[in-house]
């Protein structure tokens, strides 16, 4: 069974691992970063700025979202396990992330891909994200998160 669940300190071994296996053709932004001492400071820093949620396959986790609310705007960035694609998994932690930061009176969620990012230019269109700017490398996305 997959579930949804908050990001705790006592995961981030477990987060760790997630991203030292993580496929280097896979990354997106520089993220997340490759060697082990500068995963975990990363971590420590996105922790200490935000909120993450991870979603587990038993013990095992398959994927993180990472948000950083800042005013009443949150930027996330998502990592799916690559056996775990396509299967609704990082719309899912996207949705509970969204949901989370409603409740918490955010009003814009803010996100960045590179333009050659089908997979998750899709997804985050699927979900309702508008582009708001692009440039060679990056498209920048924004979504008002509805109240009525
Ligand atoms: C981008 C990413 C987070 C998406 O997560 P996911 O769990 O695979 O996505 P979902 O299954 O929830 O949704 C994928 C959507 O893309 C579509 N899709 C899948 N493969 C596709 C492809 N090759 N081309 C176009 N669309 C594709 C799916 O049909 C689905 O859309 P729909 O269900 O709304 O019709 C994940 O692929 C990932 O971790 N990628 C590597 C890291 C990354 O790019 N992170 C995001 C930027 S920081």
């Amino acid at each position: 069974m997959i579930f949804v669940t908050s990001y705790t300190p006592e995961e981030k071994g477990n987060l760790v691992r997630f991203y030292e296996s993580f496929d280097q053709e896979r990354r997106c932004c520089g993220l997340p970063p490759m060697k082990r001492e500068a995963i975990e400071k990363w971590l420590e820093e996105l922790n200490e700025k935000g909120y993450g949620f991870i979603s587990k396959k038993g013990e095992e986790i398959i994927g993180h979202i990472a948000v950083v609310p800042k005013n009443s705007e949150a930027e996330f960035v998502v990592f799916i396990h690559r056996n775990y694609e396509d299967r609704g998994i990082g719309k899912k932690l996207i949705e509970f992330a969204e949901k989370f930061l409603k409740e918490m009176g955010i009003k814009k969620l803010v996100a960045v891909t590179e333009a050659t990012n089908r997979r998750a230019i899709i997804t985050y269109s699927h979900l309702g994200f508008s582009v708001v700017g692009r440039d060679s490398f990056y498209i920048y996305f924004e979504k008002i998160i509805d109240f009525s």
